[in-house]
């Protein structure tokens, strides 16, 4: 809760004197008639509020020397609630979110009129509007794009600046604290334990989404986890294919399978691959290229620190790769890397899996990221990542995921005791 008041506090401070910030937390997409995909928060929204409720809007108002901030919910509905189950009360809503004005969202177009009205204004006079204009495809209501909200703000409201407070909250959510990181911690630990019940069903005959479902399927009996991204699982030369699709075809037992998987914990992501031998062996190639991406995976968690940018990162990665393959012989001197690595290293990880970040800043204390370097030769069939989540600290980087199965001699070692 004081954390929630923390990061209220901060955006009030980014906002400037006589103006108001508005956040919606979405609404559900339609998946096809009456059916919809399920409901995911809008981050900014939920990051300030708690609340994952769609149809719900914040409005903060820093005018007339105080700060002022309002929670707009779906008021009760009995029919709606026979349909579609039973929704926030005003008062559970205010537990959850630590807020005092609990209102109907019918009453949210109100008040932005009362707060922007030029006479009579208990707030003066506002002379700006924050929007989060930058967040995806982000609807007041079923009919109206945050894009074109603003549009009609600015038509009905022509002396008011609109600006974008998107960049205000990426600044925020970059920087993880305590709390987020043991959100992330935890929902690493879920992970691991997906990716052990996975481990006890691998086997060859089976199609590679029977080994996703088992991972999903873990996560729903275990606490309803929800993923953090769509589970990918790709044997052999599938896991060349970075989001390979399909998913369908039938594991051979001389396959290598990459996982790239990861349940959320109160919506913060895990986000982990690794890649195991179906026969619970390394074969001599597979061994070497599992190697080579191995001791690059270690040496970047090493080299990873404060002050470092992603690119950093990445050709730190490009180069140990490149020194890594031709010690190996799996690369001559004039062969290009990325024929065989063709993604970043790194991204941030919080609420969202690719977690909103200016990529080119140096790391600071408390980023989280991911730390994924992958080698794959589709001329062999081989595709190897190996995917940790790292926390940045004034000391170093802390391996989240350090206890998640990766050293080749305990996968085999794990594998052989599974039956
Ligand atoms: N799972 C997507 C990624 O690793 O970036
Ligand atoms: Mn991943
Ligand atoms: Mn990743």
């Amino acid at each position: 809760m004081r954390e929630l008041q923390d990061r209220r506090q901060a955006v009030f401070k980014a906002m400037k004197e006589n103006s108001i910030a508005i956040f919606f937390s979405g609404v559900s997409k339609v998946a096809s008639e009456d059916d919809f995909l399920p409901f995911c928060v809008n981050k900014n929204f939920y990051y300030l509020t708690n609340i994952q409720q769609e149809h719900s809007a914040l409005i903060l108002i820093k005018a007339i020397g105080k700060n002022s901030l309002y929670l707009f919910v779906d008021p009760y509905d009995e029919l709606k609630e026979k349909w579609t189950g039973k929704r926030l009360s005003f008062e559970s809503a205010g537990l959850i979110s630590g807020l005092k004005n609990v209102y109907s969202t019918a009453n949210f177009e109100t008040m932005v009129k009362l707060a922007l009205a030029d006479d009579n204004n208990q707030y003066g006079l506002i002379d700006c509007v924050y929007l989060d204009l930058s967040s995806p495809e982000q609807k007041l209501r079923d009919d109206l794009f945050m894009k074109d909200y603003a549009m009609q703000l600015k038509v009905a409201h022509p002396n008011k600046e609109i600006v974008d407070i998107y960049p205000s909250l990426r600044d925020l959510r970059m920087i993880k604290s305590p709390l987020e990181v043991q959100n992330i911690s935890k929902a690493i630990e879920k992970t691991n334990s997906g990716i052990s019940y996975v481990l006890r069903h691998l086997k060859a005959g089976q199609r590679e989404h029977v080994f996703a479902d088992y991972f999903e399927m873990y996560g729903r009996l275990h606490d309803r986890s929800k993923l953090a991204f769509s589970t990918i699982v790709a044997a052999g030369k599938n896991a060349t294919c970075l989001h390979y699709p399909t998913q369908n075809d039938v594991v051979k037992k001389s396959d290598l399978v990459l996982f790239d998987l990861g349940y959320r914990h109160q919506q913060y992501c895990a986000d982990i691959s690794r890649t195991f031998p179906v026969n619970g062996k390394f074969t001599g190639l597979q061994a070497k290229v599992y190697e080579a991406v191995l001791a690059v995976n270690k040496a970047v968690i090493n080299y990873a620190k404060v002050g470092l940018s992603l690119k950093d990162l990445q050709d730190f990665t490009i180069e140990n790769l490149k020194k890594q393959c031709l010690r190996l012989g799996l690369m001559t001197i004039d062969d290009d890397l990325k024929k065989y690595y063709y993604h970043g290293v790194s991204h941030h990880l919080g609420l969202d899996t690719h977690d909103v970040a200016v990529r080119d800043r140096p790391l600071q204390v408390g980023n989280v990221i991911t730390v994924e370097p992958g080698l794959y030769f589709a001329n062999h069939g081989i595709g190897v990542r190996i995917e940790d989540n790292i926390l940045l600290t004034e000391d170093g980087a802390v391996n989240l995921s350090k206890n998640i199965i990766k050293e080749m001699d305990e996968i085999e070692r794990l594998m052989k005791t599974r039956d």
